[in-house]
């Protein structure tokens, strides 16, 4: 069997594809979960009875005059609950609750004959409780030391010794706000007992062996007696890898007790205030450096706004702390963890799984301190890149491979994007116009990729070949517009040596491949590509044998390159489809089950030590932004991106990743702002932001004015499926430049070496007061020109 980097002939792999159902997206004809309820008959509608107050314990629920209503035909509770009554993993999360733990948590869900008589059911639902005090924010649990799951330490080196040494030491804290999925596709799901009494689950869900799991212990039986589809999904950047497993469970207990199916989709407010988003966090932080600038020691606490139940914050947060060392060498490390107990949403995996956050944490504190170490802010990131061949490790122990792709993909930003150049334009429109100034900036960044839990790392696939020819893939990942399918097709046509037209790909399914992983943590087409390329060359190696025998030579002389088999140095062929046909009159098997689990990794959570990611993506991305000063509106000019993701499995997949990966990142950075009630009036705890109206997303109009998307060149990964690195989440990150950007241009309007300190989400506003405070700079200093317009602005 060949290397798993290796590439045969002709690959089809490496083909610039559109997304397998690019069509039936654009023309509507794609189906979702939800869409198939129009195919099903005698359908039951769910709807969720919500209790409107951030935390109470539940003296009374009142089902009877919800029943009155015409077409409500059941009202379930936690009395109706065969198995255990828990959603989540960590059995913290009752899926019928006995205390509303967060506004809006739904405590029984009415099942009506329409939509319309389960919302009027719901709404007659009586519910009576006991309020509680609730804590709203992470300065609040901090305050109140309300934290629940691991609190774990990263050391490395001395931290003290490392702080005795430095020239510079610098303090801060900084408080930064989560994000909402937004996830075109909300909540859905679809039950039924199906003809062989098996409940049969439509989720739309990236963790489907997880979903059959919850739905086995909600009902109380195996797993071989419930099977989950997910078609694809409209969407689910981590908010559904386990927020869809309790929805499911409700709708698989409704179709078990009613024998009808039972369907649910939530709308938007409701999934809004009923489902996980990205964690925010609180940090405080001390890092000391060298008189050149380079990291002696860092030593700080990572908070992450955990929720109500722990869902995946735990591995939220290690992930968290396995990435503030981002690119930098960090020699001499403290840095501890916790999680806040909330009564809000449970915070659960969004693109980068705390990753983001953790890299926020450094971003910011060198975004910061550049000026006051009198460095420009690239220099100073430059200065303490993780250098080859020195033998350096991360802080948690494991060497970084590739680690002169942080240089280099910076070095091509600047030579694609013209920096030197640039800066000279930019100094020089920003002395000719003193309320607008312009900011660029660089950032990189280093992204572990495998599952922190070593366990994780396996994925499976079934490849049917049928007689005529023709192949049926399955494997264990889902499809959310990422694209994984489109990569697993190729991956198969060019491991069978075959044409992209013979090769078809069937629903994830939990009968066909079991105990799969999450389609997370971006390992996606690494697991189920190994896997898949696994089974394909299983099923390669059987009809090498068949076709040698009529081509009268040896197997290891023969080739299938598209369709067609061949023997080297003879010019008989014989065609796939004949191939295929002879075989199966030879009985030969034609199908395969694939299995690939990812070598050469141990994690220690204990000791918080070891070598978890199989390898590191990187890249690196310039934007320009220019700052009104009036109003703090802010427009992105232009991105320059150089994106490592090996040798791509198909280009334009890949562009359209780190194209949508980037524009996420800058919502997350600059415009969404997730906002709750913190008074102690009535609505504690809302969420106010419950609508697109409110929360303000990327647009067309914020993408930038001129955006350049580069691949690495001949970056080919040893240990992954032929030599292409996973690419969903990494380029997320590649946003901090944009926030740094604006940090820049804020600078401008204060004396030079201004530090400035940015809120996040930079929203105009927070753009307002950061621009602000640099005129402030200049007051105090009395060193720049103050422009004209500046008291009547100065809001004091
Ligand atoms: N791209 C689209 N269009 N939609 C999504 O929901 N999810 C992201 C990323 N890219 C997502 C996406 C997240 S959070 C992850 S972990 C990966 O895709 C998962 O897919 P992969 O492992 O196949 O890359
Ligand atoms: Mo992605 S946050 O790992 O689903």
């Amino acid at each position: 069997m060949s290397h798993l980097s290796e590439r045969p002939e002709k690959p089809v792999v490496g083909v610039p594809l559109p997304h397998e159902s690019a069509s039936l997206h654009v023309t509507g004809h794609a189906l979702y979960t939800d869409d198939l309820v129009q195919r099903t008959k005698d359908v039951l509608h769910a709807y969720p009875v919500q209790v409107m107050k951030a935390h109470g314990r539940i003296t009374k629920i009142d089902t009877k005059p919800a029943l009155d209503v015409p077409g409500v035909v059941r009202v379930l509770t936690g009395a109706d609950v065969p198995g255990l009554n828990d959603a989540g993993m960590k059995h913290d999360e009752p899926l019928f609750p006995d205390e509303v733990m967060f506004y809006g948590h739904a405590v029984a869900w009415v099942l009506g004959e329409t939509l319309e008589a389960a919302r009027l059911g719901a709404a007659a639902v009586e519910v009576e409780l006991d309020e509680l005090p609730a804590i709203v924010t992470v300065a609040e649990a901090i305050e109140a030391e309300s934290f629940h799951g691991a609190r774990p330490n990263m050391v490395t080196g001395d931290v003290d010794a490392g702080f005795a040494e430095s020239e510079h030491v610098f303090e801060g804290e900084f408080t930064f706000a989560g994000q909402e999925h937004f996830y075109l596709e909300t909540h859905a799901a679809l039950a039924q007992v199906d003809e062989n009494g098996q409940i049969f689950v439509q989720s739309s869900t990236q963790h489907p062996s997880e979903t059959q799991e919850i739905i086995g212990h909600v009902l109380g039986i195996p797993s071989h007696e419930v099977t989950v589809q997910c078609l694809r999904m409209g969407g689910g950047f981590g908010g559904k890898e386990m927020q869809p497993h309790g929805f499911a469970a409700v709708a698989a207990l409704g179709a078990k007790l009613t024998g009808r199916p039972v369907r649910f989709r939530l709308n938007r407010t409701q999934d809004l205030t009923m489902s996980g988003k990205r964690h925010g966090f609180h940090s405080s932080w001390k890092i000391g450096f060298d008189a050149e600038g380079r990291i002696q020691a860092l030593d700080a606490t990572l908070t992450a706004d955990g929720g109500w139940s722990l869902d995946l914050s735990e591995p939220v947060l290690a992930r968290a702390l396995c990435h503030i060392d981002n690119t930098y060498w960090i020699p001499n490390a403290r840095v501890a963890g916790r999680i806040a107990k909330t009564n809000t949403v449970s915070n659960t995996a969004f693109r980068g799984f705390g990753g983001p956050q953790g890299m926020l944490v450094i971003e910011d504190i060198l975004g910061r301190v550049a000026p006051k170490l009198g460095l420009d802010a690239g220099e100073l990131r430059k200065r303490n890149f993780y250098t080859p061949g020195q033998g350096q490790t991360t802080p948690y122990g494991q060497p970084v491979n590739h680690p002169e792709r942080i240089a280099v993909t910076w070095q091509q930003v600047e030579e694609n994007a013209n920096i030197a150049e640039r800066k000279r334009e930019i100094a020089a429109f920003n002395a000719a116009h003193p309320n607008t100034k312009r900011g660029l900036a660089i950032t990189g960044i280093k992204f572990g990729i495998s599952f922190n839990l070593t366990a994780f790392n396996q994925g499976g696939a079934l490849v049917l070949i049928y007689k005529d020819g023709s192949v049926l893939i399955n494997h264990g990942g889902t499809e959310m517009g990422q694209g994984l399918h489109t990569k697993m097709l190729q991956v198969a046509a060019t491991t069978l040596g075959i044409p992209l037209e013979k090769v078809r790909l069937a629903p994830t399914r939990t009968d066909k491949v079991p105990n799969t992983s999450a389609t997370a943590a971006s390992s996606g087409a690494d697991l189920n590509g190994g896997a898949i390329k696994n089974a394909c060359e299983q099923l390669r190696e059987r009809l090498l044998q068949v076709a040698a025998s009529q081509l009268g030579s040896s197997a290891a002389d023969v080739r299938i390159v598209e369709g067609v088999a061949r023997s080297l140095g003879s010019d008989k062929e014989l065609a796939w489809d004949d191939l295929v046909r002879t075989a199966y009159f030879q009985r030969v098997q034609l199908s395969a089950a694939g299995y690939y689990r990812t070598e050469g990794l141990h994690w220690d959570a204990k000791s918080f030590r070891g070598s978890p990611f199989k390898y590191f993506a990187y890249g690196s991305a310039a934007t320009e932004v220019e700052v009104d000063g009036f109003t703090g509106a802010y427009r992105i000019r232009r991105v320059d991106i150089v994106h490592d993701v090996g040798d791509s499995l198909s280009p334009m997949i890949d562009i359209g990743q780190v194209e949508g990966g980037f524009v996420q990142g800058a919502g997350w950075l600059t415009l969404e702002d997730l906002r709750w009630d913190t008074s102690d009036g009535p609505n504690r705890g809302r969420l106010q932001t419950q609508a697109a109206s409110t929360y303000k997303l990327p647009s067309f109009s914020e993408m930038p004015e001129e955006f350049n998307v580069t691949l690495l060149e001949n970056a080919t990964e040893e240990g992954a499926v032929y030599g292409s690195k996973a690419v969903g989440e990494p380029p997320l990150m590649l946003a901090f430049s944009v926030r740094e950007a604006l940090r820049q241009a804020a600078a401008e309007f204060g004396p030079a070496g201004t530090s400035v300190d940015l809120a996040s989400p930079a929203t105009p506003e927070a753009v307002y007061w950061a621009v602000e405070s640099a005129r402030g700079a200049a007051k105090s200093t009395g060193g720049a020109e103050l422009p004209a317009d500046a008291s009547a602005l100065s809001h004091a």
